[in-house]
């Protein structure tokens, strides 16, 4: 949308590590208040790409931008829009779920922590175990306590680094469920992932990265549409974003 400022702006994107042509030329958007999946095997390039718009790491080549903020040349003002949460959950063990949250919120020197921790623990579903050490938590719920942890000071834009690798079917449903939430609040996320079906659940628009590129963008209807129609068949079966991912890069694994 030309009137709408995108909420990240990715073109040319380049980066190696010594002879590891990581990233080829990297270009996608989201658009603000939207769920971006960027989708892609394990080693592809994921990290790398949240890495230098979080401004962790310097493109080789490229520009891009969150919030409208150049990562290279403005990376203070780009830290103070963006959260990262990784796929290491960064909680304390020793502290209780509130103890962590009021622990960030102090360090960010905000106003009425114990407010700020117990809405979180509201908005997540954690308030019954609010006041338990972090180490009787379940994957889920420490997942859940981290991206809370990430919402402090609400950011405007939130990276998602695999938010749901090494959990069990039912934590990733509920880390799912804490993702949407985020969006239905209006805030940007850009969410990496290596399952197909997480990408169909949570996304607004994927991006396939691949052999350092953007291979597909699009809609999870858009890229249905990219696969061959089925042979005729008496019920037709819709096809999962795996047979798309092999549709596309199949050939030339
Ligand atoms: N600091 C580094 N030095 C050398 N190689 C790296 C470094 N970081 C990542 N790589 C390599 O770059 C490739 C992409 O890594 P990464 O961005 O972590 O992929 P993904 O997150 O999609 O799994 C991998 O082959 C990885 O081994
Ligand atoms: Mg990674």
């Amino acid at each position: 949308m030309a009137t709408r400022a995108q909420a990240i702006r990715v073109r040319g994107l380049e980066k190696s590590y010594k002879t590891l042509h990581v990233l080829r030329g990297v270009d996608f958007e989201v658009e603000r208040g939207s769920i971006f999946a960027l989708l892609g095997s394990n080693g592809a390039g994921k990290t790398t790409v949240v890495r230098i718009l979080s401004t962790l790491l310097k493109a080789d080549a490229g520009t891009a931008s969150v919030d409208g903020l150049d990562v290279a040349t403005r990376p203070a003002s780009v830290r103070e829009v963006i959260s990262l949460t990784g796929q290491f959950a960064a909680v304390d063990e020793i502290l209780s779920g509130r103890e962590n949250l009021v622990l960030v919120a102090r360090l960010r020197h905000l106003k009425q922590p114990g407010k700020i921790a117990d809405d979180l623990l509201e908005r997540f579903s954690l308030a019954d175990a609010g006041a338990r050490k972090v180490s009787t938590y379940s994957g889920g719920m420490r997942r859940r306590l981290d991206i809370a942890m990430s919402l402090i000071g609400n950011p405007p834009v939130i990276f998602l680094d695999e938010p749901t690798t090494g959990l069990d079917p039912e934590a990733r449903i509920e880390v799912w469920a804490a993702v949407k939430e985020l969006a239905a609040r209006g805030t940007t996320v850009l969410l990496t992932t290596q399952y197909l079906d997480e990408a169909e659940q949570l996304a607004d628009r994927i991006a396939i990265l691949h052999k350092g590129r953007i291979i597909v963008n699009g809609t999870l209807a858009e890229l249905k549409r990219l696969l061959p129609p089925a042979e005729a068949e008496y019920v037709e079966k819709q096809p999962s974003l795996e047979d798309i991912f092999l549709a596309i890069v199949g050939a030339d694994k």
